[in-house]
């Protein structure tokens, strides 16, 4: 039976550029998503641009743009960004949409009648030079746990642990470096607790990496703090209606969830389909997957399932969870002059070379992926040009003077040709279990495996007479379907490089035959596939 799979990546806020942290990210689903649609499953794949928060709010001031018309702006940036990178999502759409306010007011509509929801006063850091309410993301301090400098207001990335903004010791304003003041301001908050055994059974049906099963443990072990799913104004997101409370608007957070409900629904409804209810409704047999960094994993494993509830919609099969982009060993921040944008990157280098060097060092746990560029370069040069690609340079050259570019019809050595098709289950359930790095070592092992087939049998010394001839053939041609073979085991990272490679064997790859060589074929006069990277100095 083929299945039914909903793929998600977290929502890229609208203020600013798609970095090389959100495509690792997106290289990592795009990866499975390719693969489940090479084995039949039918997959979609969506993800929409966050609109709403203070972020948002200050960059609309700092650039002097009305923020509805900075956001969609934003918005065909940050789609045209993923396509450069072969990203193509089912849909791309937008929390500031009409589908995700209707699904707000239904959720809070019941949040009411189901009683969970309450105001209370609550004393909050206020930046008195800006007048505005600070976000727990624009307070910097001390963790109260573990005396960690410099952590946000609402949790410590060094300790893990989520606090009270008002227990962060010696808390500063980001945004104008100030010492903030305390004001009272009256809040909605969502009763969590109550849901606690039901994430905790959520969690234990289904297969979460051990480290984030932990985590999610660890915290669903102590009470779980009311969420507060209010802000002041000045903010940018949906107002409150003001039978509930006044001057408010959602936080961020609560509908930037519900919009993979409404990306989904919007696109169903453009696309004609009526698979809507069958994915979200309870019990539905449907899979649903989230990609998220490992920064977001409380919204995702405690506070997602608790909405999910509320609308009595079903709970995720996973969420698949990774760590961190570093440069050269350390954080890419805006701050530290490391950070690199989609445009940056591209200026200097090409996207397959970085889905190859992502997918060769992620795999299913979230530690962080550091991107070495000498590792890089020397990576690419190495595996793609000096093993990959070459071997089409040393064979297609006998291929062209001797046979015309017709490969022969039978092969030079089933059990060696059969070596490689072998690979093929092991490399699938790699893919599946989202261990990338280990598809890219086993292709590594049959690369080396063929260049040395190529080096030991010296076929540039069969040219001289008609019986060596033959064997030539059959043997170029042996060595031709074992390159097609290592690329169909490559399509779901490489995709340009493969297109390029369709071209010269003149036929579409196709993984369902994988297996099945290309005999009495013609193929197409070798031109270069990909060149030789050099080291830059961003
Ligand atoms: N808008 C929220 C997500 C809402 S989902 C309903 C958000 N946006 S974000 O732009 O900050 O991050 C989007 C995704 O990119 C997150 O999964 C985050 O972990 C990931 N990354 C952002 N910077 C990153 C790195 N430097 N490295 C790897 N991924 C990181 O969070
Ligand atoms: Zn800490």
């Amino acid at each position: 039976m083929k299945k039914k799979i909903l793929v998600t990546c977290a929502f890229p806020y609208s203020n600013g550029d798609i970095h090389l942290g959100h495509i690792l990210e997106h290289i990592y689903a795009d990866i499975w998503v390719r693969y489940q649609k090479l084995i039949g499953n039918k997959i979609y794949f969506i993800c929409a641009d966050d609109s709403h928060g203070t972020a948002v709010l200050l960059k609309s001031i700092n650039i002097n743009i009305d923020p509805n018309l900075m956001i969609n702006n934003i918005l065909l940036d940050h789609k045209n960004d993923f396509l450069k990178f072969n990203i193509f999502h089912d849909y791309y759409y937008k929390t500031h949409s009409k589908y995700n306010y209707i699904f707000l007011r239904n959720i809070i509509d019941k949040c009411f009648v189901k009683n969970i929801i309450y105001n209370k006063n609550i004393l909050q850091y206020y930046d008195n030079k800006k007048n505005i309410f600070l976000p727990d993301r624009y307070i910097i301090g001390t963790c109260p746990k573990c005396l960690s400098k410099k952590q946000y207001g609402d949790n410590c990335v060094i300790c893990g642990s989520i606090y009270n903004t008002l227990d962060l010791i010696n808390p500063i304003s980001l945004v104008s470096k100030n010492k903030p003041v305390l004001k009272y301001s009256n809040h909605l908050f969502l009763n969590l607790n109550i849901f606690k055994q039901k994430i905790i059974n959520w969690i234990n049906s289904i297969n979460l990496q051990e480290n984030v099963f932990n985590q999610l443990l660890s915290w669903l072990k102590n009470d779980l703090i009311d969420w507060n799913i209010s802000r002041d104004s000045p903010y940018f997101g949906f107002k409150i209606p003001s039978k509930f409370i006044k001057d408010k608007y959602f936080y961020v957070w609560f509908d930037a969830l519900l919009g993979y409900i409404s990306t989904f629904y919007k696109f169903c409804k453009i696309n004609n389909n009526f698979l809507f209810d069958k994915f979200w409704f309870n019990d539905s047999n449907y899979e649903l997957y989230h990609f998220i960094g490992k920064d977001i994993l409380y919204f995702h494993g405690i506070l997602w399932p608790a909405i999910l509830d509320i609308l009595n919609f079903r709970k995720p099969t996973n969420i698949i969870v990774h760590g961190h982009v570093l440069i050269n060993n350390y954080k890419m921040s805006k701050s530290y002059e490391n950070f690199i944008s989609v445009k940056k990157w591209l200026k200097y280098y090409d996207s397959d070379s970085l889905r190859y060097y992502f997918a060769s060092l992620l795999s299913n746990n979230i530690n962080d992926i550091n991107l070495c560029l000498i590792e890089f370069v020397n990576k690419i040069n190495s595996d793609i040009v000096n093993k990959f690609i070459n071997i089409c340079s040393r064979i297609s050259r006998f291929l062209e003077i001797y046979f015309n570019n017709i490969l022969s019809n039978k092969l030079w050595n089933e059990n060696f040709y059969n070596l490689f098709v072998q690979k093929f289950d092991i490399i699938c359930y790699y893919y599946l279990n989202f261990n990338y790095y280990k598809v890219i070592i086993e292709i590594n092992i049959l690369l080396d495996l063929v260049n040395k087939c190529i080096t030991d049998n010296k076929p540039w010394l069969w040219t001289n007479n008609f019986k060596k001839l033959r064997n030539l053939h059959i043997f170029c041609t042996t060595i031709i379907n074992i390159f097609k073979l290592i690329s169909i085991y490559l399509m779901p990272i490489i995709p340009n490089i493969i297109k390029k490679i369709e071209f010269f064997l003149n036929t579409k790859l196709n993984w369902k035959n994988f297996d099945k060589p290309l005999l009495n074929h013609k193929i197409l006069k070798y031109e270069n596939i990909y060149n030789r990277i050099k080291l830059y100095n961003f």
